[in-house]
């Protein structure tokens, strides 16, 4: 079992996130925004997320999976959950846990791009620079982390923690 020490609060997570719902609704100002969270680990965000955006907003899931071991991406991404509504002409804001390699991002946006939304952005609520091999650009970020494995507030480590309040470094030790 690891041990789970404590990097960002859930007093500072949730403060954060209230301060990304407002500038967001103020960059949409006079729209309407449709969120595309993408399962499982962005879900605990983006449902916080959508409660402190005041424009009208739609919801919608994906699920994709990368081919590769737990810890690392391989940019090969299936999508293994489509979206269930069309996104043509509409605002779409990408909803992400956390980017490290950049690689499922870099995959997935021209495949939704080629659907024909109004605008694609993206927004994260962790983002681990030190490690991006593709450069994606990322219109959001809560917070840049550094180089650990994280967990909590939707991030698990093979399924677990997701439910953790706060965001954690997961220590390897027995
Ligand atoms: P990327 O394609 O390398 O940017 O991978 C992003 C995905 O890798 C995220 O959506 C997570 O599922 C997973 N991931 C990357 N770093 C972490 C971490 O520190 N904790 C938990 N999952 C992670
Ligand atoms: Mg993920």
């Amino acid at each position: 079992m690891p041990k789970i020490r404590e990097l960002i609060s859930e007093e500072k997570v949730n403060a954060r996130i209230a301060e990304m719902g407002a500038k967001i609704s103020e960059d949409y100002k006079g729209k309407e925004i449709h969120l595309i969270a993408i399962l499982k680990g962005s879900v605990f965000f983006a449902c916080e997320l959508a409660k402190r955006i005041t424009i009208p907003v739609t919801l919608d899931f994906m699920s994709v999976s990368s081919y590769g071991n737990s810890r690392e991406s391989s940019g090969i991404v299936k999508i293994s959950k489509d979206l269930d509504e069309p996104i043509a002409g509409k605002e779409v804001l990408v909803v992400e846990d956390i980017i490290d390699s950049g690689k499922t991002l870099n995959h997935l946006k021209p495949m939704l791009l080629s659907r024909g939304p109004a605008s694609l952005k993206l927004c994260t609520l962790l983002s681990k620079p030190d490690r991006r091999e593709v450069d994606v650009d990322v219109e959001y970020i809560g917070f840049d982390i550094p180089d650990e494995f994280v967990v909590g507030y939707g991030l698990d480590i093979a399924q677990k923690y997701r439910n953790l309040p706060y965001v954690g470094i997961a220590e390897d030790d027995e």
